[in-house]
């Protein structure tokens, strides 16, 4: 067995067009992300597409605020800082379409000690994982790029207050999709050391 045409196709594309993604395109996109397994039939994750000017801004300035802070309180020199904030800002705002994935408790079990809470919300978040690689898949094909950025499970409070997201909404994964840039090609995938990966048993 080989892998799947459609498993290869998907890369993570930092290059997109401004060509925005009609709405119907973004909806199919979730719709394929809620098709992932999740714990016990619950659905943890509330999704929030953000296409328009406004709503880029909004999302990258309030995580951007945030990891100024961070980066200051770590001692990074104040010019580096302002290389990597408006990089990043420059590419939240730049993608035609965001999607961020976030996590809710609605529909999970409720513990009363720590150790199964914990193991509660890392199945919640595994079953994001899987949502949010439906979603990619989807967009790859359907012939759209896409990349998943890691900065909201760093500052969920900042993009919750960016978006005005309901209180219980932890935003937690956030995907660019756009057309891929006429120019771009991913670099070859690294060669996969399946025997130094998995063993037998
Ligand atoms: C949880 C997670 C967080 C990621 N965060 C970022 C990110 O912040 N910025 C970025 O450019 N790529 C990010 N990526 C994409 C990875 O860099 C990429 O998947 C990896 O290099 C493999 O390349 P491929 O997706 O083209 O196969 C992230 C991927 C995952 C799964």
């Amino acid at each position: 067995m080989t892998v799947p045409p459609f498993v290869e196709a998907r890369r993570s594309i930092r290059a997109l067009s401004s060509e925005p993604v009609p709405r119907d395109v973004l909806d199919d996109l979730v719709t394929a992300a809620c098709l992932a397994p999740a714990p016990h039939h619950s659905r943890p994750w509330r999704w929030v597409v953000i296409d328009t000017p406004e709503g880029r801004h909004d999302l990258a300035h309030g995580m951007g605020e945030q990891w100024r802070a961070d980066l200051t309180a770590d001692g990074v020199p104040t010019g580096r800082i302002d290389e990597l904030v408006a990089a990043s800002t420059a590419r939240l705002t730049a993608a035609p379409a965001l999607v961020l994935g976030c996590l809710t408790w609605d529909g999970l079990d409720r513990y009363p000690d720590e150790t199964r809470r914990r193991a509660e919300w890392g199945m919640a978040l595994l079953s994001l994982g899987a949502a949010v690689e439906n979603l990619m898949l989807a967009a790859a094909d359907a012939g759209y790029a896409s990349c998943w950025v890691a900065a909201p499970i760093f500052c969920p409070e900042a993009a919750r207050t960016a978006l005005a997201l309901p209180a219980d909404w932890s935003p937690t994964a956030l995907v660019l999709v756009g057309r891929p840039a006429d120019d771009v090609t991913p670099p070859p995938r690294p060669a996969l050391p399946l025997d130094d990966l998995r063993t037998h048993r």
